[in-house]
This record gives C-alpha cells, structure tokens and sequence, in this order.
C-alpha cells in the first residue's frame, strides 16, 4: 500500500478538470495466488501514476508478461485516489490476470474484475476457478458462471501489451460494472 498523505487543498494555479477530479492516480501492486494455499506474493510496482484523458481510467501497468503462468489465475490489486472536495481518498480493487496460451499478444492474456456480479462480493480464486465466499457462486479459469446465483460471468477488464523497460508488460483499464443483472453494464463512478 503507498504510504498516507496528509490531503492539501488543490493549489489555485491549477484547475481541476472534471475527469481529474474524478481519479488522480492508479497505482498498482503486485500479487499472486498460487493455488488454494495462496503462496507468494510479487513486489509491489513502483510506476503506475497519470491522470486519465476523459471518463474512463487510464491503462495501469500491472505485470510483466514473464510473470504470467500459463492457465493459473493469478490476483494484483489496484489503487485508485480519488479527489473528493480537497481530500483525497484511496480504495483498492483486486483483479485477476490470466495467460490463456502462449504468445506476447493481449489475445493470449484475459483479465477479469475481482467483484462478484451477484451482489459485489469479492472473489477469489483456487488457481483453476473462482469462487464467491458470499453465496458460492463458482467461475470457470475463463470467467464463465458454473454454480451459483451469478447472473453472469466474470466482468472482464480491457488490457493492452506495451513496453515497459524494453519489456512486454500488461496493462488494464478498471471498470466496475452493475451487480445482480445477466446484462454487462459499466457503472460511472
Ligand atoms: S455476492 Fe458472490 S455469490 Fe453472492
């Protein structure tokens, strides 16, 4: 987690436009689930600041391609600061990135939102599913609804492959979506 800071009142010389007041930063951490012990846990990132062009969050670095395993999920989280009046409020969001076959191409890649689409509980994963503590609801490594009340699957999130460092990384872009309706429907936030 990045350390707290004590909010300061936007200085006058620089006017927020909406979208910057919206999110400030998307800073990324790191982690892993192996399997149902849940072993091990990447770094945390260091680089993951900017501000978003318009509504939507900006791309966040999130992992080196080599990291990936290929057919294990494997969980990192998300920290957005959000400019609320003059303070400045952080929350983390949890997300799972999978490599589905080999290759350096986002084709080869899925990553899924973390948030229950029954009733926004947070998932987890064993290494080859997903599974809700709330009400069991139960995803296939591919996201898909296999048990359970979900009336849909895992909201998969948008990802590119850009360089970072002379090295493929992926990047994704967070949303949340509606809980509890079959129907994917972005949630403005
Ligand atoms: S919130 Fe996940 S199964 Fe109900």
């Amino acid at each position: 987690m990045p350390p707290s800071r004590t909010p300061t009142p936007p200085p006058a010389s620089a006017p927020e436009t909406p979208a910057r007041r919206d999110f400030l930063r998307v800073a990324v951490h790191g982690g892993v689930l192996l399997g149902a012990a849940g072993a091990g846990c990447l770094a945390a990132l260091p680089r993951a600041t900017e501000e978003p062009p318009d509504d939507l969050l900006p791309l966040a670095e999130i992992a080196a391609l080599a990291k990936l395993e290929p057919g294990t999920p494997q969980r990192f989280e998300i920290t957005l600061a959000r400019r609320d009046g003059w303070r400045v409020v952080q929350r983390t969001r949890r997300l799972f990135l999978l490599r589905r076959s080999g290759g350096d191409t986002a084709a080869a890649f899925a990553a899924f939102s973390s948030v229950c689409p029954h009733a926004g509980c947070e998932v987890e994963t064993t290494g080859k599913e997903y599974i809700c503590p709330c009400h069991q609801a139960k995803f296939d490594a591919n996201g898909e609804a296999a048990a359970g009340p979900a009336p849909r699957g895992l909201d998969p999130l948008e990802l590119a492959v850009q360089p970072r460092d002379g090295k493929p990384w992926l990047h994704v872009r967070w949303q949340e979506f509606v809980t509890g309706i079959a129907q994917r429907v972005p949630r403005t936030t």
